[in-house]
């Protein structure tokens, strides 16, 4: 065992981590019980990532939706060493630090019509809760006291504390911590693959019917107690669904009309993942708030971010009034130079154009894999594609939940992760495998992941 493999303390990290590390929605029965070994990921070097043993591994899904300028970029440690040196900590509680300003007004330059104001966290999930409370709020000062729900839609994630819990759209993530807080409405996702029959071939039928689902959901809720719709441009959870034609014009008119905050949830699809640095601009819409994180420092630092328009913070502009709303380490010095860094490279490098001309290569790459017969449908946008598996591509049969459970849990994710190909077998909805590499790679890691794919994917098919 080489020394890289040891704690300090002389234990093989793999016992150390089956014993004393709580891994996020990780089944731990698999290494206690099953025998499995923790894999640990040592070294990244841009789109691959390296175990202990030196095993490379293609990073399909960029850490989390979140490299997106690719692993061991030393000018991001740069950046990050000298901002501790020079300023390691201080609070945005009524003070502010130059970097989070100068990050501040960069976003609110970036971002679309007159989102402005930015309000830093440490992730994803606590800028979609600040996003939720800031609507409350908001609202309340206002006159609209009401209006304090949320729809948002079936199977999507946003986030895991009690707030941004309870505007997820998944059962099972739920279950164990019910009840939650009190005010998330579920609408129809726009999965077109699984929409009513008459609706499929029509994508703009489809997504008017879509966007109209969330209309209805406000008016059974009464529009004067519905704060705001949480929707991704693109949908993660389910296995990428992107918006049909005319979906965000006719949602935004639905918000405009029953006073309803439009917010753009853009953990995983800012900063490139679809094209532009807000994928709203993708699709052409201006929602009143954007939230942030992975991709706005490409993870080598945590960040995340709420973007308000300046009609939201105008009422937190006078008298006593203020957010009573904050994080330690939201906008954290040191993450807020990194941020800014992570940005210059997307500058340099053109890293927006580069996803603009690379995407259709690699849909086009990822699509031959549709000869295989357990591929149902390749989706999604950028770089950011779903693979759903089916038993029948003609009837569009799902699998039941224990042969997703094996061809899952059981088979392809430990396969895939063997053939060198780091990427997420999902069955939140139906099953899914889910790529979102680094921005930075072409046509030669396309071919790497669909070969991969084919490969581990034959062979799931010969074994059900
Ligand atoms: C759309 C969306 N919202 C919120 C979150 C939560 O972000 P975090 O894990 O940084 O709290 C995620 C995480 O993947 C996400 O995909």
């Amino acid at each position: 065992m080489s020394a890289g493999n040891v704690t300090p303390r002389g234990t093989a990290r793999t016992e150390a981590a089956r014993d004393h590390l709580w891994m996020h929605f990780t089944r731990h029965s698999t290494f206690s019980e099953g025998g499995g070994e923790v894999p640990i990921i040592t070294r990244g070097e841009g789109a691959y990532v390296y175990d202990a043993a030196g095993k490379q591994y293609l990073d399909g899904l960029a850490g989390l939706f979140t490299v997106q300028v690719g692993h061991g970029r030393t000018e991001l440690a740069e950046a990050a060493s000298k901002q501790a040196q020079e300023l390691a900590f201080f609070p945005l509680w009524s003070y502010a630090h130059p970097t989070a300003i100068d990050l501040a007004e960069r976003l609110a330059h970036e971002a679309p019509g007159d989102l402005d104001r930015v309000f830093f966290t440490s992730g994803g999930g606590e800028a979609v809760e600040a996003a939720w409370k800031l609507a409350k709020q908001y609202f309340k000062l206002v006159g609209k006291p009401m209006k304090h729900k949320v729809i948002s839609r079936a199977i999507a994630y946003h986030g895991t504390t009690a707030g941004a819990l309870s505007i997820t759209g998944i059962p099972e993530v739920k279950a164990p911590f019910e009840p939650l807080v009190p005010g998330g409405f579920r609408a129809p996702n726009t999965n077109i693959y699984r929409a009513p029959e008459h609706l499929r071939e029509d994508p703009k039928a489809f997504g008017r019917w879509a966007a109209d689902r969330i209309g209805e959901a406000i008016e059974f809720e009464g529009a004067d107690t519905v704060a705001a719709v949480f929707v991704e441009p693109v949908q993660n959870a389910g296995g990428c669904f992107p918006p049909p034609p005319g979906y965000f014009e006719r949602l935004r008119e639905i918000c405009d009309e029953h006073d309803v905050l439009l917010v753009s949830d853009e953990t995983i699809c800012a900063f490139g993942r679809i094209g532009e640095l807000f994928a709203c601009e993708d699709f052409d819409y201006v929602p009143d708030i954007i939230t942030c994180a992975k991709g706005l420092t490409s993870g080598y630092a945590p960040l995340g971010a709420m973007i308000a328009s300046s009609r939201l913070f105008e009422p937190f502009a006078h008298g006593d009034t203020s957010f009573a709303h904050g994080y330690t380490f939201g906008g954290h010095p040191v993450s807020c130079a990194v941020a800014m860094a992570n940005l210059d490279i997307f500058e340099r490098e053109g890293l927006v154009q580069h996803v603009h001309e690379n995407a259709p290569r690699f849909r086009g790459t990822l699509e031959k894999l549709l000869d295989l017969p357990i591929v149902g449908d390749v989706r999604g946008a950028g770089f950011f594609y779903g693979i759903e598996l089916v038993k029948d591509k003609q009837t569009r049969e799902t699998f039941s939940g224990e042969e997703a459970e094996r061809l899952l849990r059981g088979f392809l994710s430990p396969a895939l992760f063997e053939a060198g190909l780091y990427c997420r077998a999902d069955d939140r909805g139906d099953p899914v495998i889910q790529l979102a590499p680094p921005l930075v790679i072409g046509q030669r890691e396309f071919d790497e992941i669909e070969q991969k794919l084919r490969g581990v994917l034959t062979q799931a098919w010969s074994k059900l």
